[in-house]
């Protein structure tokens, strides 16, 4: 009989969504008339800007007329798109970056768990605690780590606690680390990092030579221009770091996926004979042998976020789910509520009322206001006693889900 990777035995029943997702259907067949209200998972709910929309119409077209149909794309995804993505998002801030670094994907939470395929088995990983769990769990996948520990952890990762105290900004580790994974904006805080702070973990990094994997998925929410927006505004960090970007928050490209992951070429890892070797031919490899590309359409869509009615409209979208995170943060502040983030973040971070655990606090808002959230403890055993928040809803949604919760929590 054919075996199996042992290592999904490790992994701890239900990766977080789909057990909220479990609870909330089992609530709603119990309730079928409630009125719900989903703050949970980070899914944007405003259509596609219309600059998208009307490339990826045009897109279309393109492809039912013999003379602009394309088949298979390069595998690094089309020269134009990444032009772009590196005229506007890099070169436009300074950042060193060229068009050959780019490698557009259908997502930055696939290209997380992939890129373990260029890395060897015996890194020694650090995660924040609390974390996004993909970056967990694909570890577990890869046979990274031990079982889990009775506190939720996994033997063999390192945890770096982000708390209060530290302002979400986890401490540089005493010890060597190989493989750390930085996420800025982050998820689930909404905490965003100072230049020092980076230059800290940079620095940290080229001295050990560990390679920072850095989500930058929620960049375009940075509000705040001392911010940076990419790892390589940080001198240096083209000898350390991988950076994720994503359309999927910032042009609502969720359902439509596109995102990429730039490696630069000055990257390198090390092999089993001790030489140095530059991971960027690894990751094309990789890439040219597992995937296809992104869709011809939606790269054109993609490409319009760079249009100038692309730039402004992505832009009000941005204000518009940034405006309900200060709404979430105002409302809960009045009511007694500790939070945290919501700033320069779509996620509003919040200290559990009347002391409830995370999921004591879940199925109490779920049963008491019909809204759902996020439990901090989803994330890591440092995120219990908190609850996550996302802005992704319309407003009436949101000032409706503020209504009932401060009717019901308010301390
Ligand atoms: C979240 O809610 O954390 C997001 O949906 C994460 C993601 O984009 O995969």
């Amino acid at each position: 009989m054919a075996t199996i990777n042992d290592n999904y035995l490790k992994l701890k029943a239900g990766y977080l969504f789909p057990e909220i997702a479990r609870r909330v259907n089992t609530f709603v067949e119990a309730n079928p008339d409630a009125d719900i209200i989903k703050l949970g998972i980070g899914d944007v709910t405003e259509p596609l800007p219309q600059a998208c929309c009307q490339a990826m119409i045009k897109a279309v077209e393109d492809m039912g007329d013999r003379a602009t149909f394309k088949g298979y794309g390069p595998e690094q995804g089309y020269g134009w798109l990444r032009e772009k993505i590196v005229a506007h998002d890099f070169q436009a801030r300074g950042c060193q970056v060229e068009a050959s670094e780019i490698f557009i994907s259908d997502g930055s939470k696939c290209d997380c768990g992939n890129i373990l395929d260029i890395f060897g088995k015996n890194n020694t990983i650090a995660v924040t605690d609390p974390v996004y769990p993909v970056y967990v769990d694909t570890n577990v996948m890869a046979g990274h780590t031990g079982p889990a520990k009775d506190n939720g952890e996994y033997q063999g990762l390192v945890y770096l606690p982000i708390n209060a105290e530290n302002r979400f900004t986890a401490e540089i580790p005493r010890q060597p680390v190989d493989l750390i994974y930085l996420c800025f904006p982050n998820n689930p805080t909404g905490a965003v990092a100072s230049k020092e702070h980076l230059q800290a973990w940079v620095d940290y990094a080229r001295q050990h030579g560990s390679i920072l994997l850095f989500d930058a998925a929620y960049e375009a929410f940075i509000a705040d221009p001392a911010i940076p927006h990419s790892i390589y505004e940080i001198e240096g960090a083209r000898d350390c770091a991988i950076e994720f970007r994503s359309f999927s928050k910032n042009a609502g490209f969720t359902g439509t996926r596109c995102a990429f992951t730039v490696v630069p070429k000055s990257l390198k890892g090390k092999a089993a004979d001790g030489s140095d070797v530059p991971l960027h031919p690894l990751w094309n490899r990789r890439q040219s042998t597992k995937f296809n590309g992104v869709s011809y359409i939606v790269q054109r869509g993609a490409e319009a976020v760079y249009s100038e009615a692309g730039q402004a409209q992505v832009k009000e979208l941005v204000r518009f789910y940034l405006d309900n995170a200060g709404i979430i943060r105002a409302q809960l502040t009045a009511a007694g509520i500790g939070v945290y983030g919501g700033v320069n973040a779509p996620y509003v971070w919040v200290k559990t009322p009347k002391g409830l655990s995370s999921w004591d606090f879940f199925d109490k808002l779920l049963h008491t206001c019909n809204v759902v959230g996020t439990p901090g403890s989803g994330f890591g055993a440092a995120g219990e006693g908190y609850f996550r928040l996302s802005a992704f809803n319309s407003r009436e949604q949101v000032n409706e889900a503020m209504a009932r919760i401060t009717r019901a929590f308010s301390v």
